[in-house]
């Protein structure tokens, strides 16, 4: 097997800086899980950011770094001004947005782009620095668009591979990008560029033809004398150890106790990043529709919303945070009693058992971001239920709604729809739940992340290598 070099934004590790002692632990995210395997057998690297260092000793610095290189795992370390311009900044305040179709959140001057060329820059120097001939370079993500270009200009042979995670948007949206050629001449460095969906797949070669003038072949498109490929790989994640982890006795003792609180009571589960993408108040909204709607379920409905802080430094989320504190605390406010809550609304990230005790809990599990390039909860809530049990209420802009058919599919924009499909969802029979949960689960368990991870590997490893492709006319 060749080795790998993978390249991303945030290493799958994160550094646990205790009172007296540093760990580097492993990340449980699907990129991690996923890739962990082939990145362990190939005896390759990874190369990214570990996260905020600046307040380690000397000494624990040492210490994390013995560790990661224990994990074959390269530190690239950002510095303030990159952690706020480059990711901060040109990533988070620029690229993430449009992406998902928020025009109106970005900024008016893109101040930060040569921080986002410059940090791109350094990763791609360390990726060529650390590349031996004949290893296979996996780039991901939107942080990262320019370096599979800088690599190429650097290692003109080497097999590039880059995955964007996020939603590619319609020509229309990526066109207002006033570096929009840079950043799509950056993508073709690769030799084989994957995105979730095949609509992604169409906006990115559209948005080719509109800019640069290159017209996509199925799935292959000519740029500078190479032939670069593009595909749909829709990711997916450890369906086992989501299966085995719900099949733990305490976490059976955990759903017993989620349900023990009240006779009867339903409970709707939402587990997402704090992030203005994934459609919470208007969630939050369509769960008051019901109980306005139905006096009967007043004090026998529950909604748990777990919100993991996420990019706390951008303003952005600093406000959607305030607007989802204040809608729980309307909710609950109008329809609390002195014995029942009717949001249960967690502002930290939770640990796997207890996730997973909540997707194992969930009468209903609304997933219902205004836009997502996949979203993972929506195939971990399937892969914990071994039961059959429960239903998904899945938004249409969510990239998994295109694999994920047996989901009650809404519109996130449309709080009534959303309310239906709750409705809906509570009075579903027994046998339909089951069936929709079973065909939900063949899909989650095939597409896993492993199967993921090998369709874009062979897809990429099985190209002729630069240096073996004939010369184009
Ligand atoms: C999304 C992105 C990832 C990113 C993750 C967490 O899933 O696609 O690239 O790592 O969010 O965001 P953060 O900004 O904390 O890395």
């Amino acid at each position: 097997m060749a080795r790998l070099l993978l390249v991303s934004n945030r290493l799958p590790v994160t550094v646990k800086a205790e009172k007296d002692s540093v760990s580097v632990v492993r990340s449980a995210g699907g990129l991690a899980t996923g890739l962990s395997r082939p990145h362990e057998r190939s005896g390759g690297l990874w190369i990214g950011w570990p996260g905020d260092v600046s307040r380690l000793t000397d000494a624990q610095r040492t210490q994390v770094e013995q560790q990661l290189s224990d994990l074959r795992c390269v530190p690239l370390y950002l510095s303030a001004s990159e952690v706020s311009r480059f990711y901060e900044g040109y990533s988070n305040r620029v690229l993430w947005p449009l992406c998902h179709y928020m025009l109106d959140r970005v900024p008016r001057q893109d101040r930060d782009w040569d921080a986002y060329r410059k940090a791109n820059e350094r990763f791609a120097d360390l990726a060529a620095k650390h590349y031996q001939p004949g290893d296979t370079i996996w780039v991901h993500d939107y942080q990262l668009m320019l370096v599979p270009g800088m690599l190429r200009k650097r290692l003109p042979q080497a097999r590039i591979g880059y995955f964007h995670h996020i939603p590619f948007p319609s020509s229309e949206i990526f066109s207002t990008l006033p570096r929009r050629v840079e950043l799509l001449e950056g993508l073709l460095g690769a030799d084989l560029i994957g995105f979730h969906a095949v609509s992604y797949v169409r906006h990115f070669s559209g948005t080719l033809l509109r800019h640069l003038g290159l017209d996509t072949d199925i799935d292959r498109v000519l740029f500078q004398g190479r032939e670069v490929r593009v595909g749909a790989f829709p990711m997916g994640i450890d369906a086992a150890a989501f299966e085995s982890l719900a099949q733990e006795p305490a976490v059976l003792d955990e759903v017993k106790t989620l349900h023990g609180r009240a006779q009867g009571e339903r409970l709707l589960v939402g587990i997402d990043r704090l992030d203005y993408t994934k459609g919470i108040p208007r969630r939050l909204l369509a769960v008051q529709r019901v109980l306005e709607r139905d006096p009967s379920l007043r004090g026998r409905l529950r909604f748990i919303q777990v919100a993991v802080p996420s990019r706390t430094q951008v303003q952005a989320y600093a406000e959607y945070r305030e607007t989802v504190d204040e809608l729980v605390g309307r909710i609950n406010g109008l329809y609390g009693t002195v014995h029942s809550t009717p949001v249960h609304y967690l502002y930290r990230s939770l640990n796997e058992k207890q996730l997973v005790s909540l997707y194992r809990g969930a009468d209903v599990m609304l997933v219902t971001p205004v836009r997502d390039g996949m979203n993972l909860v929506a195939k971990e809530f399937c892969a914990a239920r071994p039961d059959e049990d429960g239903v998904l209420v899945l938004s249409e802009f969510a990239g998994a709604a295109a694999e994920m058919r047996d989901a009650l599919q809404v519109n996130p924009y449309d709080v009534e729809d959303m309310a239906d499909a709750i409705e809906q969802a509570l009075k579903m029979p027994q046998a339909e739940r089951q069936e929709r949960m079973r065909s939900l689960r063949a899909g989650v368990k095939s597409r896993d992340v492993h199967w993921w991870v090998s369709s874009f590997l062979d897809r990429l490893q099985g190209l002729p290598s630069q240096a073996e492709k004939p010369p184009l006319p």
